[in-house]
This record gives structure tokens, sequence and C-alpha cells, in this order.
């Protein structure tokens, strides 16, 4: 049945739970209230953003996603962390190095938690003044616009042809990354 529902449709209808708990997870450590808890925020956002960025990287995928590699923010993030004179957090977790399908789904999980980062960036401007030159540029909208941005790229991971075997591996690598980044977010803010 799932081989009907447009590729990127099928992940986030079977993410959708899992998602609605990391934003749950993440506003609940209150991430805007303070400068040290943000830091803390973006330790957990450069070690997830590390995982993916071979992802984004992978050459065999850029001739597939046009732009991809410039979309990568694990170095953005450490400019952020470099704004406010803090280092990365080393994770006593196992990093894992997702490949093939699963890897598809790591993108799916990555590239799209800048659709919700609309609302942190926000925060981080209203309540700490951090903004797209200071200490929240990887929370920045693309220059296209959020929206416009997602819609092409869905539509981009919707091309590739992903069916069968390597749709439900690529849903594995969505609900990795999210369950990955509550573990991270809980040792980080522990
Ligand atoms: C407090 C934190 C977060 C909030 C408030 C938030 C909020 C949102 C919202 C409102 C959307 C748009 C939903 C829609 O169009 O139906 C969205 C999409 C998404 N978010 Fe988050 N999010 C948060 C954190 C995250 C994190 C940490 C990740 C990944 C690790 C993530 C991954 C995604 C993905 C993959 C989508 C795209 C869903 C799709 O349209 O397929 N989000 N988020």
């Amino acid at each position: 049945m799932s081989e009907t529902l447009p590729f990127a449709q099928y992940l986030k209808d079977n993410s959708r739970a899992t998602h609605d708990s990391v934003d749950e997870l993440v506003m609940s450590s209150k991430p805007f209230d303070n400068t040290d808890n943000y830091i803390r925020f973006l330790q957990l956002q450069a070690v997830f953003h590390k995982v993916v960025d071979p992802i984004y990287k992978d050459p065999a995928l850029n001739e597939k996603i046009d732009g991809l590699a410039e979309l990568a923010r694990y170095d953005v993030v450490l400019q952020d962390l470099g704004d406010l004179k803090a280092a990365p957090k080393a994770v006593s977790l196992d990093i894992p190095a997702p490949e093939g399908a699963e890897a598809l789904g790591w993108l799916y999980c990555a590239e799209g938690s800048n659709v919700g980062a609309a609302f942190l960036f926000k925060d981080a401007q209203q309540h700490l003044n951090f903004n797209a030159d200071f200490g929240a540029r990887h929370l920045g909208p693309h220059a296209d616009g959020r929206g416009k941005h997602w819609r092409e790229f869905v539509e981009q991971l919707n091309a590739l042809g992903v069916e069968g075997a390597d749709r439900e591996d690529a849903l594995r690598g969505a609900l990795e990354a999210f369950a990955f980044y509550k573990k991270v977010l809980r040792e980080v803010f522990a």
C-alpha cells in the first residue's frame, strides 16, 4: 500500500508520531531560556549534523539531488558554537554511519528539521537575540524560502525511485535518526 504514496509522504506518515515526541522533548529542554541551554542545543545539533554530513556530501547522491552538498549544516552549527565561544561536546553514545537507503531516511529527517526550525529561529531571535549572522546561522531559512525549498527537496526525494524494501530501509533510517536525536538530547542536557 505504501507504494501508492510518494516516498516523502510515506516517510512523513510513518514518522509523524516520533517527530512530535522529538518536538516535545526539545521544547521541554527549554533551549531558549538562557545561553547555557542554547549552547547545549547547539552541541546536540552538532552531533546530529556530523552524522548526516557525509550523506549530504555523498558524490553519488549529489548527482541525483542538485545542490545537496550545499545544504549540509554541520559547519554552520560549528560556526554558531564558535560565535558563542563554545565547543562541541563529545558524547558516549555509539555514533551511527548510515548507508544506502537508510541514509535517505536520515537525510529526510535532517533536511525536514529545517521546516520546523522556523519556530526555533524565531525563539532564538526573540529570547536570545541571535540571528542568521550570529549564533543562529544554522536555523536560518534557505535563500529560496523555507516552504519552497522543502517542496522542491521533497520532489527530488520522490524522484529517486525508492520502492519496496528500500522504502522500508529508508523509514528505518528516519526512525533511527529521530531516536538518535532523542538519545543525544538526553545526554547533552543531562
Ligand atoms: C521543537 C522542535 C521542533 C518543532 C517545533 C518542529 C516543528 C515542525 C513543524 C511545525 C513541521 C511542519 C509539519 C508539517 O508541515 O506538517 C516540521 C516538519 C519536520 N520536522 Fe520538525 N520540529 C522540531 C524539531 C525537529 C527535529 C529535531 C527534527 C529532526 C531531528 C525534525 C524533523 C522534521 C521533519 C523531517 C519534518 C518534515 C515533515 C514532512 O513534511 O515530511 N523536527 N517540524
